[in-house]
């Protein structure tokens, strides 16, 4: 059994990243980045620097370089990997398709071959609620929810790489692997020193009504308001950055403790609903900002409304939420008006 903390986090130096590797230092592991930075920013891994006090291990690397990513291997022995690196706008993702599925499933390929290789045998891989589609017959999903046709490349990636990983499982290999489906992160450390970096015009509600409120966009267009929801606009289950990062140093504890190969998909939400009126709402309390909004059209394929059951993440990695979508609005602003700041 390999005993060294050593994590690999690859895309570690991105939104969900950073903050994963904050919480594993403070939980006593020693994270090495991987991250070629074409979607994130130096500026991240100083502010992760700054919070824990120390320099980290950063190797900027593709995962798509096979050959690169190995000497990282050979550097290093891990005990477990965290596998962010991956492209995630769904619109993007429906004009560069190719790009989607070389850099999403070639990337995942190189680091689960490289973990059987090297004898790695505790994963986690960053997958999406965006697998369960529009549920149907409840807007809450456990992870027996039947998986629906992708409605983008994107979605599409995660699907095939829970496929990939059962697939792996079923073979007979020594690994355990642990697919968390994320729902909707937001929210930035409470330091403000690590946050979401939208590169270009944001796509997620957020970081647009952060950006709007700050003046960097003009005006926030809610896409649609005839939905059968509590007020006409979409619902999503908004997790707080912080409690997400914690979801991971819960799944490698608990992946050192399983003692045979296993997969397991689990949940990573908070549980409730939140639509997009009461985001705006909510912001408008807390920054006593009044904020340039209407309505338009529906968006394409958008999920009208999800959240997660939680059972499962409660009982299995004995993790829940603890910060709520209000909290993650605060935590939001304040990074917001940081940036503006610097
Ligand atoms: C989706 C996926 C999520 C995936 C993410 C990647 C689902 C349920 N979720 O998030 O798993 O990781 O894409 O980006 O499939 N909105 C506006 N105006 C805006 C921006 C957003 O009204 O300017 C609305 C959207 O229409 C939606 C809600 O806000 O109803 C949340 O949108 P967004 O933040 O983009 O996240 P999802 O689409 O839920």
């Amino acid at each position: 059994m390999n005993n060294s903390k050593n994590i690999l986090v690859t895309g570690g130096a991105g939104y969900i990243g950073s903050h994963t590797v904050v919480d594993l230092i403070q939980n006593g592991f020693n994270p090495i980045i991987v991250d070629d930075f074409r979607n994130a920013q130096k500026s991240s891994v100083s502010g992760i620097e700054e919070i824990i006090g120390r320099s980290i291990e950063v190797r900027e690397i593709d995962v798509c370089d096979r050959v690169a990513l190995k000497k990282v291997f050979e550097e290093f022995s891990f005990s477990g990997i965290i596998h962010f690196a991956a492209y995630k706008a769904v619109g993007e993702s429906v004009d560069s398709p190719l790009s989607y599925y070389r850099n999403n499933i070639v990337g995942l390929i190189n680091v689960l071959e490289l973990s059987i290789e090297f004898n790695v045998s505790n994963f986690v891989f960053s997958s999406s609620c965006t697998v369960y589609g529009e549920p149907t017959d409840s807007k809450v999903v456990t992870e027996n929810t039947p998986i629906q046709p992708a409605n983008s490349p994107y979605g599409n990636t995660k699907r095939i790489g829970e496929e990939i990983i059962e697939d792996v499982i079923s073979s007979g290999v020594n690994m355990k692997i642990l697919c968390l489906r994320y729902f909707n992160p937001v929210g930035a450390h409470a330091s403000s020193l690590i946050g979401e970096l939208p590169i270009g015009k944001p796509n997620n509600l957020l970081p647009v009504v952060t950006q709007c409120a700050i003046g960097k966009i003009p005006s926030i267009t809610v896409n649609g308001n005839d939905y059968d929801t509590i007020d006409g606009t979409c619902v999503r289950d908004y997790i707080h950055v912080l409690d997400l990062a914690n979801a991971h140093v819960k799944g490698v504890e608990w992946l050192a403790q399983q003692e045979n190969p296993i997969v397991e998909n689990v949940n990573i939400g908070t549980g409730k609903g939140t639509s997009v009126l009461e985001v705006i709402e909510t912001f408008e309390e807390i920054s006593g900002l009044k904020l340039n909004w209407k309505f338009g059209e529906r968006r394409a394929g958008d999920v009208v409304e999800i959240f997660a059951d939680v059972t499962k993440s409660f009982n299995l990695l004995n993790w829940k939420s603890n910060l709520s979508a209000r909290d993650a609005i605060i935590d939001s602003w304040n990074w917001e008006l940081k940036l503006k700041n610097d």
